[in-house]
């Protein structure tokens, strides 16, 4: 039998110009500075150092230590011997030590995170943590052992082949191990052979997603005693352009979020407490399906989202800046990925790459596409590989048919835009491409659960307009069931330390959940209204609204139940039948209790009627966004700042309006004064952005509302 001795406690850390320290696992140097904005967390080498007596070993035994997440490199060194250099913060690897043991065993772990051109990630809107921050293991294996060190392997592979009529399944087990021969034992029947056995299940139990997630274990055994088991799920997984993505022979829409691997306070040093809490939130809201960026997780959580039913789309962190440099990293970090990940169920996809050419297309960076393509399929025949795109991607791009299958990252309604372009920009491309799988791999907004207005607009940073925004994108995923997955951006608030928005530095704030996961904003019950059918529940939204300078406030309450009542001080206001999303006119007068009934269930909020806005709620202090016009300004027989880039465009006089102002803002913001033109993908995009959205989001300083007035009146003497 092999032991595992856990090396989690008593490390001694040595970070330059600090003075040494105790940590225990898992440990990270950036949990405070990562997190804090400035961008300018400490990253740099650092050195863990641990004593440890020899391990008791059989004959011929071998001392094989086990890292689970060493970022982003790290040189592992025992009695002053180097005996392994690994790049990749996400993956396992392990290290033999056997030769250079002694009686007392001195280890040092030098780690680094530095900048560099050549490891991935290097450039992301995400933190680069420091750190050995997962376990550390020392595996004690006899002379007969599975094999631990090629790729960080477990030593087991299965591949389940399941009918067509989902009535039998050819359960392939291979098996790495330098002994003569192994057993294998699945569902009580025992196979001895040299290393590869198959077995036949008739009428398996399915791994049925949330709904019955059913997993069977496989257990190899050499004669030395060593032993090695796994999980795996009988499902059968399929794309189509048409019906989106199949699950055991049906269309099984993926609905779900993203999720990144970190926490306020801990950094991504976590345990499998704080894993677990993740998978019960996004269990909660009723997803099927966890995008788990943008890089290898930890074995805990993929074991969670196998065990939960959760549809996984896995990656590498080959993200944002194509690096010539950078093409072997890749490479090696999807290898290990597979390698590693190969038996969970619950992935049915492999990411090759996130937004990679929006600084452009090279040669290079589609030769590292097509070969990291080629690895998957190599390594992996069962499963496709995938793409998260940005939205200003040609849609005609050589790169989106590298992969097998495809998604989009769109932040219209966000970051630039209308809400309506998701709806239009997925159908067009939908309309272009009827043969290929598309999915929408990225949206969201950013909300700070301080901020709340009664006129919300895209860029104030509300949850009032968090809510507005994805419920138009609720919608918009409902309406297109060819969808194959859909994933919130983000589950979760995660740190960004070059971030400064929203009145938290070093956040990005798009998350459903607060970066502690102790506040579930009012988005997060849109969708467990929609996706969660077991647990019936109401909530009303504005709970942290309560001074409101309106006399008629709108109430929203999520709930997955019908009908819903709303009381004001007791009173039945009014009753409504839908779904989801339930909206209420409620007249403010004073204090006021709000209740939502549905059935037995309640929910209740107060709120009290004031003179004047509260600027606490607003994050740029200047209280709701200005209504720039009243209705009355707009004659629609003339051209106006409501009319679309497009439209403007297509008038000489109005073009020559908007060009100046657009050259005069982009001169203001010290940008060269390059207008859409040199990418064709962003002028098709502003085109159909209105006028009135790209001013706003020039923001006040850039464009006054004086100006904008101004802007309107000349417009409106141009008639159409
Ligand atoms: C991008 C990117 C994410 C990022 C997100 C955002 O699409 O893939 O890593 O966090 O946009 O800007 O919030």
């Amino acid at each position: 039998m092999r032991k595992i001795i856990d090396f989690t406690d008593n490390w001694l850390f040595t970070k330059p110009g600090e003075p040494q320290k105790s940590v225990n696992l898992p440990h990270t140097w950036n949990a405070v500075d990562g997190q804090d904005g400035g961008n300018d967390y400490w990253r740099g080498t650092a050195s863990y150092t641990k004593l440890f007596p020899r391990p008791a070993l059989e004959p011929g035994g071998r001392a094989v230590l086990e890292f689970l997440g060493a970022a982003m490199t790290a040189d592992v060194t025992v009695n002053g011997k180097h005996l392994a250099h690994h790049e990749g913060g996400y993956s396992t690897f392990r290290v033999d030590i056997t030769d250079v043991l002694r009686d007392e065993n001195t280890l040092t772990v030098a780690v680094d995170n530095s900048e560099n051109d050549r490891i991935y990630p290097q450039k992301a809107d995400f933190t680069f943590y420091g750190g050995l921050y997962r376990g550390v293991n020392l595996i004690c294996v006899p002379e007969e052992h599975f094999e631990l060190i090629k790729d960080g392997t477990l030593g087991i592979f299965v591949t389940v082949e399941l009918s067509d009529d989902l009535k039998t399944a050819a359960v392939k087990v291979e098996t790495q191990h330098n002994g003569s021969e192994v057993e294998i034992t699945l569902c009580g029947e025992t196979k001895c052979v040299k290393s590869g056995a198959e077995f036949k299940l008739d009428n398996p139990h399915l791994w049925d997603g949330t709904e019955d997630p059913y997993l069977y274990t496989v257990t190899a055994r050499l004669p030395g005693g060593d032993e090695v088991s796994t999980h795996f799920g009988v499902r059968k997984i399929g794309f189509d352009p048409n019906l989106g993505f199949l699950l055991n022979n049906r269309p099984y829409p993926l609905r779900g979020v993203s999720r990144h691997q970190d926490r306020e306070g801990l950094g991504n040093a976590l345990t499998v407490k704080e894993h677990r809490e993740d998978m019960e939130l996004i269990r909660e809201i009723g997803a099927n399906t966890v995008r788990l960026a943008h890089y290898q997780h930890a074995q805990e959580f993929y074991d969670l989202c196998d065990e939960y039913g959760m549809c996984v789309w896995a990656e590498i962190p080959y993200i944002t800046h194509h690096m010539e440099k950078g093409r072997q990293n890749t490479l090696d970090q999807m290898r290990e990925l597979i390698t590693q990940c190969y038996n969970h169920p619950s992935i049915v996809c492999w990411g090759l790459s996130n937004e990679i050419a929006v600084h452009g297309m090279s040669e290079d960076l589609m030769e590292n596409h097509q070969l990291l393509n080629a690895l998957c399929h190599k390594l992996d025949p069962t499963r496709p590989t995938t793409m998260a795109h940005a939205f200003m991607l040609d849609q005609d791009s050589p790169l989106i048919d590298v992969a097998d299958i495809g998604s989009w990252n769109l932040y219209f309604g966000w970051y630039l835009g209308e809400l309506e372009q998701n709806d239009s920009f997925l159908d067009e491309y939908h309309r272009k491409h009827p043969d290929r799988v598309i999915g929408f791999s990225e949206y969201g907004a950013d909300a700070n659960p301080r901020f709340q207005s009664p006129r919300p607009e895209s860029g104030d940073y509300t949850e009032s307009y968090q809510c507005v925004y994805h419920e138009h994108l609720l919608k918009c995923i409902e309406e297109r069931p060819w969808l194959w997955a859909t994933h919130v951006w983000n589950m979760f608030d995660f740190a960004a330390d070059g971030r400064n928005e929203g009145g938290k530095d070093g956040q990005n704030q798009k998350g459903l959940v607060t970066f502690d996961r102790k506040l579930k904003k009012d988005a997060f019950y849109l969708y467990k209204a929609a996706w969660n059918k077991r647990e019936p529940f109401i909530h009303i939204c504005g709970r942290r609204y309560a001074d409101r300078a309106e006399d008629v406030a709108e109430v929203k309450v999520y709930s997955n139940l019908s009908p819903v009542t709303l009381y004001e001080d007791g009173k039945a206001l009014e009753t409504k039948d839908g779904r989801t999303v339930f909206t209420f006119k409620v007249p403010l007068t004073g204090e006021h209790m709000i209740e939502a009934k549905a059935g037995e269930y309640t929910d209740r909020i107060t709120v009290r009627k004031v003179s004047e806005f509260n600027m606490d709620y607003s994050f740029s202090r200047k209280g709701p966004v200005a209504n720039w016009f009243d209705e009355a300004d707009f004659d629609s027989s003339c051209y106006s700042i409501r009319d679309t880039m497009g439209t403007l465009q297509g008038n000489p006089e109005a073009a020559a309006i908007v060009n100046e102002i657009m050259t005069k803002a982009r001169a203001s913001r010290g940008e060269v004064a390059q207008s859409a033109s040199s990418n064709p993908a962003l002028q098709k995009m502003m085109a159909g952005m209105s006028f009135e959205g790209i001013l706003k989001k020039a923001g006040e300083n850039v464009v006054p509302a004086a100006t904008v007035r101004e802007i309107n009146a000349k417009l409106q003497k141009i008639r159409k």
